[in-house]
């Protein structure tokens, strides 16, 4: 089985033993969509035959791009970004990924900058991923307890997974027009801030608006109107946005705990509450043995 191969803040690892039993066996629904794929821990997990993977961050699709297609010539870039490795060839790296343009169109360019951005996601602060107003990565360098090191088999695995995937940049409301009845959909967005918290949400240099978690519901609606399931993991204060008059049966919304993971300081991880929201009826589930304790 897959594994995410980026540290990605927000990532769902944790989550999965809450999600997993919330989703339909492949049998019970046609294609997977995630359109804000980050470090793709349910993806992986599931593996399934037909994906539509996406996210706004074109660095990061470019990165499944090369691992989907050029996995190993990948891993040579990588092994000799991490050969040599040291704080001041950290910054001198991060400069020559902010010098790549974003929309490169030269192969051997794509390929570079996705061996930088597995680099980076390494080496820099707590695995983050933060743009500035420019749209340069910008996180510190991060002191490691143990040296960085290339997964090879990781992204091999992570290769097999993706072949059947397509991989995209872009916004997610752009899936609206693609999705059909049957399909299944996760939506992970970047959390809604807990009040007075600092919670990380400035993925990228637009960062992500109040407006779109309604923009997110609302299509969530929309999608369950087309026959879609609809999964959407939120922050607790999330909530709101999710009331009975908000949203139709027979969507649910389900409190969970889950640790974070983006903190290297296991000492320093919190247990943050969480929010599964969901159209998918407990009965369609595969795993009847899980029927009593799901909420
Ligand atoms: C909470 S993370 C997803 C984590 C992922 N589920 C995992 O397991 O690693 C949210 C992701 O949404 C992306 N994002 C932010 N705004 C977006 C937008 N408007 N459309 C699509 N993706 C967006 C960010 O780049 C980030 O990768």
């Amino acid at each position: 089985m897959a594994k995410p191969v980026l540290k990605w803040a927000g990532g769902k690892r944790q989550m999965l033993d809450e999600i997993l039993p919330r989703v339909p066996s492949e049998n019970r629904f046609d294609r997977y969509f995630e359109p804000f794929v980050g470090g793709g821990a349910l993806f992986f997990e599931l593996e399934p035959s037909n994906a539509y993977l996406s996210d706004v961050n074109s660095r990061l699709v470019n990165f499944y791009t090369q691992v989907q297609q050029r996995p190993e010539e990948l891993i040579g870039v990588i092994s000799e970004l991490i050969r040599k490795h040291s704080e001041e060839l950290y910054y001198e790296r991060r400069t020559e990924f902010n010098e790549i343009p974003q929309n490169a169109k030269c192969p051997d360019l794509l390929l570079r900058q996705a061996g930088l951005f597995y680099y980076l996601n390494q080496t820099c602060f707590n695995g983050l991923y933060r743009e500035n107003e420019e749209g340069d990565f910008n996180v510190p360098y991060g002191r490691q307890k143990t040296d960085p090191s290339v997964q090879p088999d990781q992204i091999r695995q992570a290769h097999k997974a993706l072949q059947s995937a397509t991989i995209k940049s872009g916004d997610f409301m752009r899936i609206e027009e693609m999705v059909t009845d049957n399909d299944l959909v996760y939506f992970d967005p970047p959390y809604q801030k807990l009040s007075g918290g600092s919670n990380f949400s400035q993925y990228n240099k637009k960062g992500y608006a109040s407006e779109e978690q309604d923009d997110l519901r609302n299509l969530a609606v929309r999608l369950h109107k087309k026959g879609a399931r609809v999964l959407i993991t939120n922050s607790i204060s999330a909530k709101s946005l999710y009331t009975a008059n908000k949203i139709p049966d027979p969507f649910r919304v389900v409190d969970v705990t889950a640790e974070r993971a983006i903190n290297s300081d296991s000492a320093h991880r919190t247990v943050a509450s969480e929010i599964i929201v969901t159209n998918i009826s407990p009965f369609e589930l595969t795993d009847t043995d899980t029927l009593p304790f799901l909420q």
